[in-house]
């Protein structure tokens, strides 16, 4: 069914995945959290998420991953209750479906996704109380990636990653997106990052200015992840980064706190080429392009 598409008493929205452009850690906040600094881009890549509502109250879950917990756990499930909350129906009830493309772990904000897609999706169903920003505000009470999903596209995200600044849409381009096997802890990694230590700093702005200027090359050649800096060495991640550039990607980065990895590339046909020479090592990766922000 095309993106969110009612069908009666249905909606199915697509959940986009994102990546990192940049990804820089500016300080430690009072509250634990860390003040951020990201380019963050949508792409093409994304989950289904059905809501039908359900005349009885409560939130039921199902998913093609029989181990995803489907419980309050469940980032989709805490926007449901969240919206219908804030709406003050507490008695109102939703099913979801979910099926899984965006690999789990990942660093690509599939979990955030999906709970910005069920947030869409009630919005619609309940004729639009709730503006962009509402929704993002709502999206942020639940988790620091859920307010860029929400709309999507191209955006400069500070604060916890909820102050959003639009951007014009990406130049057009194909990335190759490798997950290795392991998955990395968001926690665990802001945990090991030394602030005063960290070698090196994304040139975010001008990585903007870039993206301003629809410069692709001008973004591969500065786009980074701090990241990157905890990793050794010879990491898996840096394997990986090393393929993509030998198979022709303009710049290739970690996503978020990992474990995907994504190579940039200006031809298609070269991509996909890098695409199945990685498929011969790598169970998952993927072939995806630039998504353009959403109507809310
Ligand atoms: O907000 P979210 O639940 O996605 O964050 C997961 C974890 O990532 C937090 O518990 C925190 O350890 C870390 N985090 C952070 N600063 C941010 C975003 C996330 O320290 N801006």
């Amino acid at each position: 069914m095309p993106e969110g598409v009612r069908d009666t008493d249905t909606i199915t929205e697509k959940a986009y995945a994102k990546l990192n452009i940049s990804l820089d850690v500016l300080s430690k906040r009072p509250d634990g959290y860390h003040d951020m600094r990201m380019v963050m881009q949508s792409v093409s890549l994304c989950d289904d998420v059905t809501v039908t509502l359900r005349n009885g109250g409560g939130i039921e879950l199902s998913t093609n991953l029989n181990f995803l917990p489907i419980d309050d756990r469940n980032i989709a499930v805490k926007a449901a209750k969240a919206f219908f909350a804030k709406l003050g129906k507490t008695d109102a009830g939703a099913d979801i479906s979910i099926f899984k493309r965006i690999p789990v772990g990942a660093g690509m904000g599939g979990g955030s996704s999906d709970g910005a897609a069920v947030l869409r999706a009630l919005n619609t169903f309940t004729g639009k109380p709730f503006s962009r920003t509402e929704l993002e505000i709502m999206g942020a009470a639940l988790g620091s990636d859920i307010p860029f999903c929400v709309a999507g596209g191209t955006s400069l995200a500070e604060g916890k990653g909820e102050v959003l600044s639009v951007l014009p849409s990406f130049p057009d381009c194909r990335f190759v997106i490798v997950k290795p096997r392991f998955s990395v802890s968001t926690p665990e990694l802001f945990a090991k990052l030394d602030l005063v230590s960290v070698k090196y700093h994304p040139d975010t702005q001008g990585i903007v200015s870039s993206i301003k200027a629809a410069d692709l090359k001008g973004i591969c050649r500065r786009m980074y992840n701090v990241f990157e800096d905890v990793l050794p060495p010879k990491s898996e991640i840096s394997k990986i980064k090393s393929a993509l550039l030998d198979s022709g990607a303009l710049g290739s980065m970690m996503t978020g706190t990992g474990s995907a990895v994504f190579g940039l590339f200006d031809d298609p046909d070269k991509a996909k080429r890098a695409q199945s020479q990685l498929s011969q090592r790598y169970r998952e990766v993927f072939l995806a392009e630039p998504q353009a922000v959403l109507e809310i």
